[in-house]
């Protein structure tokens, strides 16, 4: 497949052979991770890959992924981290407040998420499936606790990387008018709603698996009505990222 066909027929795996990566693959895997861009070179993550049958299984439990975690090629873990840089600063004799602050945050899970992406994008053109595993966030501390985070870092997402077994159907971008706009920005406009909905509408009620009668709007709505994971805050502070949240 060339290059943009693979972009755009991108879909999330979550059913795969359980056959593992060989090491090359995942060291040419971390590798173009490790080559994304990075805000001022800060390289400011840490991606852990998991193995122990336990740990892999405790994941897949908080984050409510039944089998994709457990029976995958590589399961690994981005963690935006801040901690090597306040060890620099420690061996300079110098104070952490900096990275304690919003920016370094922002900058940090700017990085990580990049760091992920090359990888996600490496992989398809590989032939592998992925799918990103936010559902980490359902017990941060937990998660913190499995891997011995220190201070300064914050689990981002998971990425479970291997063979599909089988594929989901491509879902439906909004229209590039609903994201692009020239030289100011642009509100969605109720016709551009009602037509997503529409298209969104039909790819639920008639894709391979899991059909549903809903649209994109009623999905957001549903997912936004009320405030999600609100620990995340209490738990970026226990992590030492207290700075300019306060004010
Ligand atoms: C940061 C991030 C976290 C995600 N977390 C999960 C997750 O925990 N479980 C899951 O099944 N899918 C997860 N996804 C996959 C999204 O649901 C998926 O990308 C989205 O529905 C679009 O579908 P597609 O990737 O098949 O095009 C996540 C995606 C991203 C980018």
């Amino acid at each position: 497949m060339d290059v943009f066909n693979q972009f755009i027929n991108h879909t999330s795996v979550r059913n795969f052979t359980g056959e593992p990566l060989s090491d090359n693959l995942k060291a040419q895997l971390i590798q173009v991770a490790q080559s994304g861009a990075s805000s001022n070179f800060v390289q400011a993550y840490s991606i852990i890959e998991i193995k122990d049958p336990q740990k892999l299984a405790t994941i897949e439990e908080i984050a409510g992924a039944p089998n994709y975690i457990t029976k995958t090629g590589v399961f690994y873990l981005f963690v935006a981290d801040l901690y090597k840089h306040q060890q620099l600063l420690e061996q300079a004799e110098l104070s952490n407040h900096a990275l304690t602050t919003m920016e370094p945050f922002i900058v940090s899970v700017v990085d990580t998420t990049i760091a992920a992406q090359n990888m996600v994008a490496y992989a398809e053109s590989q032939g592998l499936g992925i799918c990103y595993i936010g559902g980490i966030r359902n017990d941060l501390s937990a998660i913190a606790k499995l891997v011995s985070l220190p201070k300064l870092t914050f689990p981002l997402f998971g990425l479970t990387i291997g063979y599909p077994e089988s594929r989901n159907d491509v879902k439906v971008r909004l229209p590039q008018s609903a994201i692009l706009s020239t030289d100011h920005y642009q509100p969605l406009t109720k016709q551009l709603v009602d037509q997503y909905n529409q298209t969104t509408a039909a790819y639920y009620a008639q894709r391979g698996s899991n059909q549903q009668e809903t649209n994109w709007q009623t999905k957001m709505t549903a997912f936004f009505r009320e405030p999600r994971r609100p620990d995340v805050a209490d738990f970026m502070k226990r992590q030492g990222f207290t700075g300019d949240f306060n004010l």
